[in-house]
């Protein structure tokens, strides 16, 4: 591990702190499932907010399959009262596209961080599959906010063709196989406007995991891929410009029952395993700050957060716990080696996470919406 650095709040520039300790912007996770409304039980805005701090996340983006999905002004009003009173870190709440939210959404953009449109089939009852409403969603979403996409293999394809008629940008989520990380590869170096994220589970859990995961506890959307496909991923890191964490908490005995729904928690895993990634030599330290804070701030047109900065000690080994401050109480990283580990989150100023312990009034997250920008609350 490089040792000579220190990341002051927002800049990628460094110096020494101590032999181990480092100094990281708050980092942006644009991917997350907070359940709420609907299934708290698995998690709600205020312990994926705290799991978020935990895992060194200053703003997380909250996505819309909940119940009921984010879809209009009614469903949007209920995630934005529950976020307003009960989140600890800064957030945004994605819409989700329907076929009949087409100008209802459009119309709700500024209150939003994204409209996100489901195009294979996964968890919740968010799924676009009639190729004229997704095109019109595309021409009638603002350009100047992001539109992010669920869509594997030759979904990818399609939705590539459609962002480059309707000359617009797109963001394409958790990337899994090697054919998906190079067509997005080959469309960027044809100039086409299209970013995307990688989940740490698809980089490092494979196919081989599955036995010992089990096969309730190893069901994700996209699915595990395989060793190959996660190479693919290592090798084109260059194209990926954000780490996401897809942080899918659902219970253990759900994952454990007859039906297992498809997810993973990740907040708390994700910068362990990818500060690993560092020591091992996998990725630079800055190229991890890029995806995990500055690149998803660009793509999402997320505010500066002054004061605020993340300590890590960056040599401490540790394991993975089966105990997560995520609702959800597991990870599928349960007992791996990592090294890395979040001591203390500052967000304005305020010591709001140390060591386990969070400092933070539920309610004192921000949402990042244009719309709560202005307001400057
Ligand atoms: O594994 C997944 N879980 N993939 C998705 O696309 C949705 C997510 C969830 O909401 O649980
Ligand atoms: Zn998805
Ligand atoms: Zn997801």
């Amino acid at each position: 591990m490089v040792k000579n650095r220190y990341y002051s709040a927002g800049l990628s520039s460094g110096v020494l702190v101590n032999m181990t300790n480092l100094r990281l912007p708050g980092l942006i996770d644009p991917h997350v499932h907070l359940r709420e409304p609907g299934a708290t039980h698995k998690e709600d805005f205020e312990s994926g907010t705290k799991a978020a701090l935990a895992g060194g996340f200053t703003i997380v983006l909250a996505m819309p399959n909940t119940s009921p999905p984010l879809i209009d002004d009614e469903s949007l009003s209920l995630a934005e009262t529950a976020a307003a009173q009960k989140a600890v870190c800064d957030y945004g709440i994605h819409l989700g596209a329907s076929p009949q939210n087409i100008e209802t959404a459009a119309q709700l953009a500024p209150r939003s961080s994204g409209l996100k449109l489901y195009l294979d089939a996964t968890f919740g009852p968010l799924h676009l599959t009639d190729l004229h409403i997704i095109r019109e969603h595309f021409g009638r979403w603002p350009h100047q906010r992001p539109i992010l996409c669920h869509a594997e293999d030759r979904t990818l394809a399609a939705i590539l063709m459609v962002a480059y008629l309707e000359k617009r940008s797109v963001h394409i989520c958790h990337v899994s196989r090697r054919a998906e990380i190079e067509i997005i590869r080959d469309a960027k170096m044809r100039g086409l406007d299209v970013t995307c994220e990688v989940g740490p589970h698809h980089l490092f859990l494979t196919t081989d995991d599955i036995p010992r995961l089990g096969a309730g506890r190893s069901e994700v959307r996209p699915r595990l891929a395989t060793p190959d496909d996660a190479a693919a991923l290592w090798a084109n890191m260059d194209v990926v410009d954000c780490i996401a964490t897809d942080h899918a908490p659902h219970t253990l005995a759900e994952k454990d029952s007859d039906k297992p729904p498809p997810g993973f928690p990740g907040l708390e895993t994700s910068l362990p395993l990818m500060l690993t990634a560092v020591h091992e030599g996998r990725i630079e330290l800055d190229d991890l700050i890029k995806k995990m804070s500055d690149n998803p701030r660009r793509i999402f047109a997320l505010p500066e957060q002054p004061d605020t900065w993340v300590d890590v000690d960056v040599d401490a080994g540790w394991r993975v716990p089966e105990k997560q401050v995520s609702r959800c109480g597991w990870t599928p990283f349960a007992g791996m080696p990592v090294r890395g580990q979040v001591q203390r989150v500052t967000l304005r100023n305020q010591v709001v996470y140390e060591n386990g312990l969070f400092f933070a009034t539920p309610g004192s997250g921000r949402n990042i919406a244009p719309v709560y920008q202005e307001r400057g609350s």
